[in-house]
């Protein structure tokens, strides 16, 4: 199996990369990620809209065997430090959640239209992401200087998906476990087609 032979069920067709995305947690720890690929999801986030334009998003990123990752990597709640040292590459995404000494109001918002870019263009090109909120934001904050308008929001693991991975079996596990939504209906309040 591999990452694109997921197939999200919908009642009518989607695209292609929003009908393979996912979030798996096996991952290849061997898999270098190119520097077309990371220059890609980046252009995907730059290009998402955001309130007035204001493009409040930022990331810091690293690829596995940097300074950086490692960092970024002992940041992490217990359960993602299972599994995430394996990814390609860990991102962390920060909302400029003030600007000039006034809340940016959308901010976190934007970041997440961000991200969700980014994770579409890593589907489109059989990558996977898993974003996690698991992780201490204070710890982050020191170990980068981060300023105080800039908040961490999640960590990104930007990967290949592995399922013959020598990892942890309850990992391996969660990959397998049956994914879910809520039905359509239930998303819309007022339908009035
Ligand atoms: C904001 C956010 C925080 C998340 N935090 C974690 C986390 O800390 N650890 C983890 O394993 N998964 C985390 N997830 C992944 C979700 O559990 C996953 O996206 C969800 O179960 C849906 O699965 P899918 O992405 O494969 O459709 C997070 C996802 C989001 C969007």
């Amino acid at each position: 199996m591999t990452a694109t032979d997921i197939r999200n069920e919908t009642s009518v067709p989607v695209s292609s990369p929003l009908a393979h995305r996912w979030s798996p947690r096996s991952l290849d720890g061997a898999h270098v990620l190119s520097a077309d690929d990371l220059t890609a999801l980046g252009e995907a986030a730059r290009w998402a809209p955001s309130a007035m334009n204001l493009q409040p998003t930022r990331f810091i990123v690293a690829r596995r065997g940097t300074d950086t990752f490692a960092k970024i990597a002992e940041s992490l709640a217990g359960f993602n430090q299972v599994w995430a040292p394996r990814a390609s590459a860990l991102v962390v995404a920060l909302a400029e959640t003030e600007r000039d000494g006034r809340p940016v109001r959308w901010a976190e918002y934007d970041l997440g239209q961000a991200v969700a870019h980014l994770t579409i263009e890593a589907a489109d090109r059989g990558l996977v992401t898993h974003q996690m909120g698991g992780f201490d934001v204070d710890q982050l904050r020191s170990v980068f200087r981060i300023d105080k308008a800039l908040t961490p929001v999640t960590v990104i693991a930007v990967g290949q998906y592995d399922p013959t991975a020598d990892i942890d079996e309850a990992v391996r596990e969660r990959d397998l476990e049956p994914r879910t939504r809520r039905e359509l209906d239930d998303l819309t309040l007022i339908l009035d087609i």
